[in-house]
């Protein structure tokens, strides 16, 4: 038997190591290195070759591998036009949202799940309102890193319940339960619930839905590819993370026993392995991403990094959502952008925050659905991917936090 399946690959930390050890200049330096290499540089047009933040040749090494993996994954799935999607791949924008929610959502009279009176909440848990951040999120001390490795790995081991229970005919509603209860057995809040009002305890984002889809009554179908953003307060620290799925009728489809699959088309066939190439792009942005971290390293090149991958695979990041320090505060400074761009924040040891690429089939424009406020969903329907990791920035590279409990410790 197949033990739970852990979604990410958890080589980026070793991933991280191993890149960090070589000597790229672009990685050394203070906040006016990182501004004069910058101020040097120009804004090249070719797609995934940016002379702008990340170094020439590191860019150009991450393109190069990601377009051989890309080509690869193509050659090994016989996949000839990953871009090929029909639109919508599945009714979530277009369907009429519950009437009652969207009642509720709009006269802020939706029902909160209840969490135990012993649980220690966040500040918004019982109005909604969201205190004002601090301007940086540098944890100092093992205590505030130890608690947040715990709420960070408890998050993990929460997203890796839901991915893992995700089937056809679940509602994300049942979804949103088995998270709820997942977390508050541990004595931890959901973090999403009554944050700035969001009613439930998961983001549930299905297909062309980029990221905060609300959990609803409509069950997840076979191929859906469903993200699950899983983040949770525990003993006064945030931790949060996000991973995507393709929907089997049993469990979530997987790439090595596609021999297995009988697919009831072609077009069914196409679904699944497009969706599986979108998430393994993500994935690998991510982790891109996360290897150009250290103290020294410049902000800009997470999003200079993951822009690369995007383009080689030949996808869109999407712009308007970002990553965030997160500890204390759920979202706080510094805010992380997924695509090339010019902020030049030298990181520093001991900073935490998230990354969370989210990668598009086609265009990334976005909207926000009219009916809760809160749905975010790509104008053009193509599906929409998303992996999160919280990082710790340290001397020479990035400790990932949200990594699940080792198999001897549980
Ligand atoms: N967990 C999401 C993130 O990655 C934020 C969700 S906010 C919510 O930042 F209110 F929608 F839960
Ligand atoms: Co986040």
């Amino acid at each position: 038997m197949k033990l739970q399946a852990s979604i990410f690959s958890n080589s980026g930390r070793l991933l991280c190591r191993s890149l960090s050890d070589r000597p790229f200049t672009f990685l050394a330096g203070n906040r006016s290195k990182c501004k004069r290499r910058d101020i040097a540089g120009q804004l090249s047009n070719a797609r995934g070759k940016s002379t702008f933040t990340l170094a020439d040749t590191q860019a150009d090494e991450i393109y190069d591998q990601a377009q051989a993996n890309a080509a690869s994954f193509d050659k090994k799935y016989n996949l000839k036009d990953h871009a090929k999607f029909t639109v919508p791949n599945s009714v979530r924008t277009l369907a009429i949202v519950t009437a009652s929610l969207e009642e509720a959502m709009k006269n802020g009279s939706y029902e909160l799940k209840s969490v135990p009176n012993h649980i220690p909440r966040p500040p918004y848990a019982r109005t909604g309102a969201v205190p004002q951040p601090p301007h940086h999120n540098i944890i100092n001390g093992e205590y505030s890193l130890n608690s947040l490795r715990n709420s960070a790995r408890l998050a993990r081991d929460v997203l890796d319940i839901a991915c893992n229970s995700a089937k056809a005919g679940m509602t994300t509603n049942e979804l949103d339960q088995i998270v709820h209860d997942a977390i508050i057995s541990k004595g931890a809040y959901p973090s999403p619930l009554n944050y700035a009002g969001f009613p439930k305890s998961v983001c549930s984002s299905i297909n062309e839905v980029i990221c905060h889809g609300i959990p609803d009554e409509r069950p997840m179908k076979r191929g859906d590819l469903a993200s699950f953003d899983v983040s949770c307060f525990l003993d006064g620290f945030h931790g949060d993370n996000c991973g995507s799925i393709i929907v089997g009728d049993e469990t979530m489809f997987d790439l090595e026993t596609i021999d297995e699959i009988e697919f009831l088309s072609a077009k069914e066939e196409h679904l699944f392995i497009s969706g599986q190439r979108l998430i393994q792009a993500a994935q690998e942005a991510l982790d891109a991403a996360i290897a150009t971290c250290k103290d020294g390293s410049c902000l800009s090149d997470i999003g200079g990094a993951i822009s690369s991958v995007s383009d080689a695979y030949g996808y869109s990041s999407v712009e308007k959502y970002r990553g965030h320090g997160v500890g204390e505060h759920f979202h706080c400074p510094p805010f992380v952008k997924h695509f090339r761009n010019d902020d030049y924040l030298e990181l520093k040891e001991g900073m935490v925050f998230t990354i969370e690429p989210m990668l598009t089939e086609a265009r990334q424009d976005c909207f926000e659905w009219d009916s809760d406020g809160w749905t975010v969903a790509t104008k053009d329907g193509g599906r929409s991917a998303q992996f999160e990791h919280m990082v710790a920035i340290t001397k020479d590279g990035a400790e990932i936090l949200t990594l699940p409990t080792p198999v001897d410790e549980m």
